[in-house]
């Protein structure tokens, strides 16, 4: 367990199923016992699954970089088990840094601070600031407080792909590369924290995620959100926000509607470019949401992942629809997007990322 060389050595990893509230004690301890010996344990978080490894253990940060193939200017986030831990990882926690903890910890919600010299400059790509979260998913605090150090993870997906929403996904890019995975079935967020900078004024929104803007601002007031650059990945607001992220193998064509609810105009955008990519006899998936009324060709593969009245379900299954599509093969994949209200920003910022064609509704 835990050895030096565990990205070197494929076709190692083990995986244990855990209970998702009540995770076995001795499940806990071995994966614990991994992170401190400088291994590698992906986990469950509410959001999506963690490469977790020791925050204050260089040499391990650096092997999480190598098991992704994630470029080292692109910093983790460090995982806590408790607000109480911050003062361990940030220099300075200003007084709105504590009020959006105790409003939204554990949860899906990242802050950026000042960094403390004990966190390695691998976990924050050299930036003095560090990316803090509690994660609300009784695992992923089970494993960082019997590790009693902090976890610092990306998502648990090979650099540039879909973030994995289940053990599976995990061991889809990363078998043999990481020691161990506890499986705790789907998470049940599916799209990745917010990121929220509190060292710019306004404090800026760097990702979009599972806290909604509108939760932030009843708490922080205005904040900003940085604009995604899709074209320029210079103007990425951090290092490794970039642009054409969270992919798959096939063709992504994203239809941009305006409202949660889809307007006609996009439906039929949809529609018209099903039978185009049909009749040149290419296979196509397409991703929607329950109620959606599309008169698609026969032969198209639709995942329709939730409600448009329900953008909680359709984040939920976001990735896990552009991975399956992509095992059956599809050539291209259509999706519209869900708006910019509350999980429609997230789920916009993923889809256009992930984009290889971005068209209007
Ligand atoms: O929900 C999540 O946030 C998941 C789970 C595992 O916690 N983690 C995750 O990590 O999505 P990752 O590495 O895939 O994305 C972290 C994001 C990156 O876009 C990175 O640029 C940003 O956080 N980030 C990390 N540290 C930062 C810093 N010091 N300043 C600005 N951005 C930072
Ligand atoms: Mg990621």
């Amino acid at each position: 367990m835990g050895s030096a060389d565990a990205t070197l050595r494929p076709g190692t990893t083990e995986v244990l199923i855990v209970d998702p509230e009540i995770p076995d004690p001795a499940a806990i301890a071995r994966a614990a016992a991994i992170v401190r010996a400088g291994g590698l344990v992906a986990f469950p978080t509410e959001t999506v699954y963690g490469l977790g490894a020791n925050a204050l253990d260089a040499a391990a940060v650096r092997r999480v970089f190598e098991a992704k193939g994630r470029p080292a200017e692109d910093p983790l986030i460090v995982h806590l088990a408790a607000a109480e831990g911050l003062d361990r990882v940030a220099g300075e926690v200003p007084g709105l840094a504590r009020r959006l903890a105790e409003a939204f910890w554990p949860g899906p919600l990242t802050l950026v601070l000042p960094k403390r010299p004990a966190v390695p400059a691998e976990v924050t790509a050299g930036l003095p600031t560090v990316a803090v979260r509690v994660p609300a998913h009784p695992v992923a605090l089970a494993l960082i407080r019997a590790a009693d150090v902090p976890v610092a993870a990306p998502s648990a997906n090979r650099f540039g792909r879909a973030s994995p929403t289940s053990a599976q996904h995990v061991l889809d890019d990363l078998e043999g590369r990481v020691d161990l995975v506890l499986d705790a079935g789907p998470t049940a967020v599916g799209v990745e924290s917010t990121v929220l900078d509190l060292t710019r004024n306004p404090p800026t929104i760097l990702r979009p995620g599972g806290v909604a803007r509108e939760a932030i601002e009843r708490v922080a007031g205005r904040v900003a959100v940085a604009e995604l650059s899709l074209r320029d990945p210079a103007g990425a607001p951090s290092p490794g926000l970039l642009a054409s992220h969270y992919a798959v193998t096939p063709e992504l064509i994203v239809v941009e509607c305006p409202t949660a609810v889809a307007t006609a105009s996009a439906l039929a955008r949809i529609a018209e470019l099903a039978r185009a990519e049909r009749e040149r006899g290419r296979r196509v998936g397409v991703i929607l949401a329950e109620e959606d009324p599309v008169d698609l060709p026969p032969e198209v593969e639709a995942r329709r992942i939730g409600s448009a009245e329900d953008l909680a379900a359709v984040a939920r299954g976001l990735f896990a629809a552009m991975r399956e599509l992509e095992a059956l093969g599809v050539d291209v994949i259509l999706a519209r997007t869900f708006g910019a209200q509350g999980l429609g920003l997230a789920i916009r910022d993923r889809l256009r990322r992930a984009a290889t064609r971005l068209l209007p509704g």
